[in-house]
């Protein structure tokens, strides 16, 4: 096991009801004028969002409103909320929704509390970031795992570049869990977000360190199983508590960095992905799966044993040689992302094929011209990112 510091602040409330103590819970942030952000509408049609209202109305706090952050959401959103929220002089940011609503709130607080800096020379790492302001979420769809998570990931709508910033002033300090708020979400926001918080602990599963990590591989391994028959679940019976639960759950913890502990992290396939959303606003998780089978079948042959014990692990798959447990491995995950009704390939994006030249852009973007190399487990060169975007076309 390697060495590792771990601390993951966010309080997490959780259950039936948690948004009634988002009044009591955030005045212990020192909260007194609220900024709270919201999406395209689903917490206005639900109601979600008058009764937050509500709750902090009726305990004395000011709050201002803003609606509008798109999924891929954009730094132009973002900026004008930070304008907005220095002229009312708000002292916590709340988001009210899924990963695109807290990225933005993640990037809205920074913002307020560096007021001098431009955002997205945050996010390029032309300025650092040294403080921020309090800030947390209603959670109301389990995906991104962004309400624990350290990590935002912004789109700037005018260079084409969809880019994640990584850094402990991203932790939130609180989140507050129902998993009843997410009953009103489409079938394919359940998978798509279900095959997210996989990607999050698979993206950490298969890295270059050798050292055993047991109980880091079976949090890892149990995570992954729980998602997979949940989710299966929930596209039978979108209302099943229980199911939304273990996934809201499971959804904080693989990306919290709890499943990474004592290992690394890889990422390759969600920087591949992030060029695909910045380009063709594909949703995240689409881009993940899409790309998955053709990163792994890319790279298993540098650690064919550690694809064969995740084929036992997940599939027991246990008979042939750890190339072939490997392969079935891999050729079962993608059959359990089409059975949940999630690409596995490009063309499964609905943006046609690509030109060689489409796919030569892109990989050069997300190499930065072949400078840097992308991941852990294979560190992949611009011609990796190639060959993987031509295997998913
Ligand atoms: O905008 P509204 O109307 O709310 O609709 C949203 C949106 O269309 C809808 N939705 C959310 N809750 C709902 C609901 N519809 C009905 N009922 C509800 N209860 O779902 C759609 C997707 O919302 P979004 O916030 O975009 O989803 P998600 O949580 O999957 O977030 C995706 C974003 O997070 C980033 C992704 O790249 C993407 O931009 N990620 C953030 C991470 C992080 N900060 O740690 C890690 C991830 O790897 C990911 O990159
Ligand atoms: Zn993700």
């Amino acid at each position: 096991m390697q060495s590792f510091t771990f601390h993951c602040p966010t309080e997490v409330v959780f259950g039936r009801g948690a948004e009634n103590a988002v009044a009591e819970k955030l005045r212990a942030f020192g909260a007194s004028r609220v900024l709270i952000l919201y999406g395209g509408g689903s917490a206005e049609r639900s109601g979600l969002l008058s009764r937050i209202e509500k709750n902090l109305t009726s305990a004395g706090l000011a709050f201002l409103v803003m609606g509008g952050v798109r999924p891929n959401p954009r730094v132009s959103f973002v900026r004008e909320a930070i304008r907005e929220g220095i002229a009312a002089d708000v002292n916590f940011v709340l988001a009210v929704g899924g990963g695109s609503v807290i990225d933005s709130a993640k990037a809205v607080a920074h913002g307020i509390a560096n007021p001098t800096v431009d955002i997205w020379d945050i996010w390029t790492r032309k300025a650092e970031l040294t403080k921020t302001m309090p800030f947390g979420s209603v959670l109301t769809i389990p995906a991104a795992g962004s309400e624990t998570s350290d990590s935002a990931v912004l789109t700037n709508e005018d260079t084409g570049r969809k880019i994640g910033l990584n850094t402990q002033l991203n932790r939130p300090v609180i989140a507050f869990m129902n998993p009843e708020l997410a009953f009103t979400l489409p079938r394919e926001q359940i998978a798509a977000g279900a095959a997210d918080i996989m990607m999050h602990t698979m993206e950490r599963y298969f890295t270059s360190v050798k050292e055993t990590n047991l109980f880091t591989d079976r949090i890892a391994e149990q995570l992954l199983l729980t998602v997979m028959e949940s989710v299966k679940r929930l596209l039978v019976s979108r209302k099943d508590y229980d199911a939304m639960s273990e996934l809201m759950w499971a959804g904080s913890v693989s990306h919290s960095g709890l499943t990474e502990l004592g290992r690394r992290k890889d990422f390759s396939v969600h920087k591949l992905g992030h060029e695909f959303s910045a380009r063709y606003d594909a949703t995240h998780a689409m881009t993940l799966t899409a790309l998955w089978g053709s990163w792994a079948r890319h790279v298993y042959h540098d650690d064919a044993a550690r694809f064969a014990h995740f084929a036992a692990a997940i599939f027991g798959v246990d008979a042939g040689t750890d190339e072939e447990r490997a392969r079935a491995g891999i050729r079962k995950m993608e059959e359990f992302f089409t059975e949940i009704g999630m690409p596995t390939s490009l063309a499964g994006l609905g943006v046609g094929v690509l030109t060689k030249g489409a796919i030569e852009e892109i990989a050069s973007a997300a190499t930065a011209n072949d400078t840097i190399r992308l991941g852990d487990f294979r560190p992949l060169t611009r011609a990796d990112a190639i060959a993987i975007y031509e295997a998913a076309n």
